[in-house]
C-alpha cells in the first residue's frame, strides 16, 4: 500500500549508508593511446569493488599512490560514472539518480578547490547557500566549525593567504556543514602538520559519534588504526583484504605470533607482497577493441 510514498530508486538497503556492488573504471590513456595495432589502451583505475559501509561506522580504504581511491570517491559522490557497478545511498541509486543522493553526502577531495579572492567565512557562506541552508544559520555554523577547526583569525583572510593545510581545514568545515549523513573523505588529513591533523581526525571522531557514517581513504596506517572500524587495503584498484584491524592482523598473525605483534603494515605486505611505499602503481596498460566495455 505504502509504495507509492517511498523513494522511486528506494530499496530494502535504505539504512546502508553506502553499498557499493561490482563498481569498475577504465581510464582511456593520452599519450601512449595508440598502440602499434591501432587498438585504445585504457587503465583500469578501480576493478569489481564491493563494499559496505554500516550505519555510524568509519570505513577506511588504505591504498599507495594511485591505487585508485580518488577515484572511487570521485564515483560514490556522484561526479564520473563507473563502466559497471551499482552504487546505493541509504538505498538511493547514485548512478541512476545522482540528484536524490547529493543531500545525502558530502565530500573532502585531495586537492578542493574555492573561491580564491573570497575569505573562508564567504566561502562557506556560499556554499551553505548553496546546500539550501538559511543565512543566519548558516552564518551560525560556518563560524562554529572554523572556531573548532582553530581558524577564527583566518576566518576574513582571503583563500589566496591561507597556507595548504588551512585550506585543507576549510575544506574540511565546508564538508561538514550541510550535516551530511555520509562523509566521503580523501585523504583530508595528508599535508597537515601533527597538531593540526589531530584537530581534523578529532573532527571526524566526533561526526561518527554524532551518527555520521564515514568513508575515509589515507595511505597512514597509524590514522587507519586510530579512527577505522573497518578497513579495505586496495591495491591496483582492488580490494585484497578488508576486516576490522584485529581481524587482519590476527589473520596475518596466525599461529606464530599474537595478533599484537603484527601491524598495518606487515597486514599490506602479506596480501600485497609488497609495502605500501613500494605498491606505487605498476602501470600496465591493456588493450581493448571498439567494442569492449571501457
Ligand atoms: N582522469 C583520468 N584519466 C586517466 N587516468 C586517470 C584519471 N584519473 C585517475 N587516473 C588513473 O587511475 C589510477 C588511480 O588514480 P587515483 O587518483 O584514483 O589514485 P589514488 O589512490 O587516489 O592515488 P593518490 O594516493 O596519489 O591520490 C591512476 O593510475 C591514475 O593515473
Ligand atoms: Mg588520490
Amino acid at each position: 500500500m505504502n509504495s507509492a510514498a517511498t523513494w522511486p530508486h528506494e530499496t530494502p538497503d535504505a539504512d546502508l549508508p553506502l553499498v557499493v556492488r561490482g563498481v569498475t573504471k577504465h581510464f582511456k590513456r593520452r599519450g601512449r593511446a595508440q598502440s602499434s595495432s591501432g587498438r585504445r589502451r585504457v587503465h583500469r583505475a578501480v576493478q569489481s569493488v564491493s563494499f559496505t559501509v554500516q550505519p555510524g561506522e568509519i570505513y577506511g580504504v588504505i591504498g599507495a599512490n594511485g591505487s585508485g581511491k580518488s577515484t572511487l570517491i570521485r564515483i560514490l559522490s556522484t561526479l564520473i560514472l563507473p563502466d559497471q557497478g551499482e552504487v546505493l545511498v541509504f538505498g538511493r541509486d547514485a548512478l541512476r539518480d545522482p540528484a536524490s543522493v547529493r543531500p545525502l553526502l558530502n565530500r573532502v577531495s585531495a586537492d578542493p578547490s574555492f573561491f580564491r579572492a573570497m575569505s573562508a567565512l564567504e566561502n562557506l557562506l556560499f556554499y551553505g547557500r548553496a546546500y539550501g541552508m538559511a543565512g543566519p544559520a548558516v552564518r551560525r555554523r560556518s563560524a562554529e566549525l572554523l572556531a573548532r577547526l582553530g581558524l577564527e583569525r583566518e576566518a576574513t583572510e582571503p583563500m589566496t593567504e591561507l597556507s595548504r593545510g588551512q585550506q585543507q581545514k576549510v575544506a574540511v568545515a565546508r564538508a561538514f556543514l550541510s550535516s551530511p549523513r555520509l562523509l566521503l573523505l580523501d585523504e583530508p588529513t595528508t599535508g597537515l602538520d601533527p597538531r593540526s591533523k589531530r584537530t581534523v581526525q578529532r573532527f571526524i571522531d566526533d561526526a561518527r559519534r554524532d551518527g555520521v557514517a564515514v568513508l575515509l581513504t589515507t595511505h597512514d596506517m597509524d590514522e587507519a588504526e586510530l579512527l577505522c572500524d573497518r578497513l579495505a587495503f586496495l591495491a591496483g584498484g582492488r580490494i585484497v583484504a578488508e576486516g576490522t584491524s584485529a581481524e587482519l592482523r590476527a589473520q596475518v598473525a596466525g599461529t606464530d605470533r599474537r595478533p599484537d605483534q603484527v601491524d598495518l603494515e606487515d597486514v599490506f605486505m602479506a596480501y600485497t607482497g609488497r609495502s605500501i611505499e613500494e605498491d606505487e602503481e605498476e602501470d600496465q596498460p591493456v588493450e581493448v577493441g571498439q567494442h569492449d566495455p571501457i
